[in-house]
């Protein structure tokens, strides 16, 4: 517990402050009001000597050492597994709370996994790391808990359709690149996904093991048992990457402990904090990609019984930067700040 006033300025490191989640994280915290005194921003050696913009202010990116994060309270990771493993214990020796938005520590069981309008109590026990899910798991699990507190949870088969960003600049790069090479007639090169994005929808988020399955898709299966508190749900799924930039979707099929109507699951997804439902199919009215890029709600829409069965379709959107990363991320801090916690 602290003394400080949420109100009180923290110091606050972005490390990743380069990358595409760490810019939307400066972005945020300005534009959330966070209580930032000072402002460090870290990024790898690379980087070093060139700026970033925070609140309308040039910040000189400085290498994510140890050092850099002494009289630290929060650090926003945003940068590689492998730097979140050595560093983010670097910044519990040094009393402050990294907040990591990689894969390492979420299924750590001294680590909460946190969305703040599903769990936010996970963050009592937490000693000093708090992770971030997967972006692809948090507009999901958004999507199914106002379901879940209305007719319980008991399977979900799910395709998501990602956007490039999810991979990162080197995605955005790449579907950038690709389009223009296909405007001047050229084949498209390939840098970083395996086939090409531009006019292609490839069947793999990230990379495949030995089973088949993407470890993307085995991603949303653990953290979704462990944020929602529900180690028997079963989640099946195909991760799709799409040539879209920002924005990613998912058409779910979900199966519930009690039957729920298309209309009390639309009661219950309006009324959860964070969710809007857009669903008029009179007038072709459903949720985008498009639609949610620079929101922070998950959009549902597309709410139809199965045909078969007493199951529920449902189409789902967010911003993958935004609360799949950036937004969820500050959220935690927000609630740490107002709970007393740091
Ligand atoms: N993109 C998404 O939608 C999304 C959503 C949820 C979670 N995430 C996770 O968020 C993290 C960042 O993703 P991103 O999409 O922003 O990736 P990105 O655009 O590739 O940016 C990576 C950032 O990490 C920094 N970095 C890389 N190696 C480093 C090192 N050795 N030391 C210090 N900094 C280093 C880079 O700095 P330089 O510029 O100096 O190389 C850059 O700032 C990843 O763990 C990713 O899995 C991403």
């Amino acid at each position: 517990m602290t003394n400080r006033k949420p109100s009180d300025p923290r110091t606050v490191a972005v490390v990743g402050a380069t990358g595409a989640v760490g810019e939307v994280v400066l972005r945020l915290l300005a534009e959330r009001n966070f209580p930032v005194g000072e402002l460090r921003a870290l990024a790898s050696e690379r980087s070093a000597g060139t700026t970033v913009t925070f609140a309308d202010r040039s910040v000189e990116v400085r290498e994510a050492v140890p050092d850099a994060f002494d009289g630290v309270d929060f650090a926003f990771f945003a940068a590689t597994g492998g730097l979140a493993k050595s560093l983010a214990p670097e910044i519990v020796k040094r009393g402050g709370v990294a907040i990591d938005k990689s894969s390492t520590w979420r299924l750590n069981e001294d680590v909460p996994l946190v969305v703040p309008e599903i769990n936010p109590g996970a963050l009592e026990k937490h000693k000093g790391i708090v992770s971030c899910p997967n972006c692809t798991t948090i507009g999901f699990v958004m999507a199914l808990e106002p379901i879940r507190r209305v007719a319980g949870l008991r399977s979900v088969v799910v395709t998501t359709l990602q956007a490039v960003s999810g991979s990162g600049k080197p995605g955005i790069d790449e579907l950038a690149r690709q389009k223009v090479e296909l405007t001047r007639g050229e084949a498209p090169t390939t840098d970083f996904y395996p086939q090409p994005i531009a006019d292609n929808v490839l069947p793999l988020c990230e990379s495949f093991r030995d089973d088949g399955y993407s470890t993307e898709e085995v991603k949303l299966l653990h953290e979704t048992r462990k944020i929602m508190d529900l180690p028997g749900v079963d989640v099946t799924m195909t991760c799709v990457r799409v040539p879209v930039p920002v924005g990613h979707s998912a058409a779910m099929l979900v199966e519930t402990e009690r039957p729920l109507s298309p209309e009390q699951a639309r009661e219950a997804l309006a009324a959860f904090p964070g969710v809007s439902v857009v669903d008029d199919p009179a007038n072709n009215g459903f949720p985008t990609a498009r639609d949610v890029t620079g929101r922070d709600e998950v959009l549902v829409g597309r709410i139809r019984k199965d045909l078969g069965s007493d199951r529920l379709w449902m189409w789902q959107v967010s911003d993958n930067l935004r609360k799949g990363a950036a937004t969820n991320a500050i959220q935690i801090a927000e609630e740490m700040v107002r709970r007393g916690l740091q």
